[in-house]
């Protein structure tokens, strides 16, 4: 009875968000703001910033730690008076991992919510939907962890806090053929993902510029459950590790399916993998395996052990690494909202673009001229279904 009441009260509430992000595209189409307009948002009262996330969906994970991380930054910001004197108030909206959707969200961000600025998405491909949208409307928007180079690209106004995968891609290949001595292995990427796609081409160019040979290269699309032709394939390769650009929940299948056909070898993989749900579905199966990511709890520095504790207290759960970007991409935008005179969108773009050495939790940050962050990486080891610090690679 009180399952059912849970069910039906769920599908209320998606039943007027599928509104509301209707009524937001309807509303979303006009473009008062170029790239160089200072409207949108209120100029006096609360400060309203919004979030767009992957709050459900198979990549929920990437959507709830970080507006669990934004809530808290937004938070301790209120309890010390918010900015210029001005409360802030926090607009997330629901994703469910879906471009169309992410668009949407941003559309509905700026026209129903009036937001000042716009934290999100995680995943690239969302965050490129999303940020021309934000471009084009002249609202500056902070990517906590999309990692594709065209993110940034799009235009002046969009802006991440995290490294870029040419990055990312290099130092998964330098530590293969590095620290690992490996000379083949086998690429397994989601044709359906931005990131995917890039990080697979970064680690290819990186590996075989560095000697190495990429014997095998399979292709899947999120949402897919059976990899087994394609890991047959890669066994029959040679390959001695298998580099898997993809996010948590079809990683950790194919972890499974590769322990099943007997292929010894390790996977490498990028900041995608980071979510619990990896070793619930993965196992003892990534035993051995290594990943790339922005964040080690268990290297962190004292200003990331601050923020571990106040999650930690706060909502009774470890934060990963999407939960330190997503803080981190906050306080970068109260700072430069701080810097700027009057908050408007124009003054919060120049005041991110000004954005140099600020002590994040996910180490120093500063705004390049492409609106990029030059930030080191560190190597995570699964040993005994964790991840485990390895090593720390400069840019
Ligand atoms: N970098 C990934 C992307 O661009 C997103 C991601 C970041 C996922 C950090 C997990 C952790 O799609």
């Amino acid at each position: 009875m009180r399952r059912k009441t849970v069910v039906v009260a769920a599908a209320i509430v998606s039943l007027v968000a599928s509104l509301a992000f209707t009524f937001g595209c309807k509303n979303g189409g006009g473009s008062q703001n170029g790239p160089g307009g200072s409207g949108g948002g209120n100029q006096t009262g609360e400060i309203v910033i919004g979030h767009y996330a992957s709050m459900t969906g198979d990549t929920a994970h990437f959507g709830q730690d970080t507006d669990k991380a934004v809530r808290l930054a937004v938070e301790e910001v209120n309890a010390q008076g918010g900015i210029k004197g001005r409360r802030v108030k926090l607009v997330t909206l629901d994703t469910r991992g879906d471009a169309t959707e992410a668009a949407n969200a941003v559309t509905r961000l700026i026209d129903v919510e009036h937001v000042s600025a716009i934290i999100g998405e995680v995943a690239s491909t969302l965050s490129l939907a999303g940020g021309r949208v934000a471009q084009r409307r002249g609202i500056p928007m902070v990517s906590p962890s999309s990692t594709n180079p065209a993110v940034t690209a799009i235009g002046n106004n969009v802006f991440r806090v995290c490294f870029i995968d040419p990055f990312q891609g290099t130092v998964m290949a330098k530590f293969a053929r590095e620290n690992l001595r490996l000379t083949k292995v086998a690429i397994i990427k989601d044709v359906r993902s931005d990131y995917s796609i890039g990080l697979a081409e970064n680690f290819r160019r990186a590996f075989t510029q560095r000697g190495g040979q990429v014997v095998a290269e399979q292709s899947y699309s999120a949402g897919d459950t059976d990899f087994s032709a394609q890991l047959t394939a890669i066994r029959d390769s040679g390959a001695e590790a298998i580099f898997v650009p993809g996010y948590y929940g079809e990683v950790g299948a194919i972890a499974v399916t590769k322990q099943r056909l007997g292929i010894n070898v390790p996977l490498l993989g990028g900041d995608g993998w980071d979510a619990p749900d990896l070793f619930r579905i993965g196992g003892a199966a990534l035993e051995g395996s290594f990943y790339s990511n922005h964040f080690a709890p268990d290297a962190a520095s004292d200003r990331a052990r601050r923020f571990i504790s106040a999650f930690q207290r706060r909502f009774g759960s470890e934060p990963t690494g999407l939960g330190a970007l997503g803080y981190d991409a906050a306080m970068v935008l109260f700072e430069a909202m701080r810097r700027a005179q009057s908050v408007t969108p124009a003054t919060i773009r120049e005041g991110l673009t000004a954005t140099r050495n600020f002590e994040g939790v996910t180490g120093r940050i500063t705004i390049n001229a492409q609106r990029d962050a030059d930030k080191s990486a560190v190597v995570l080891r699964i040993r005994g279904g964790r991840a485990v610090y390895e090593t720390t690679v400069q840019p």
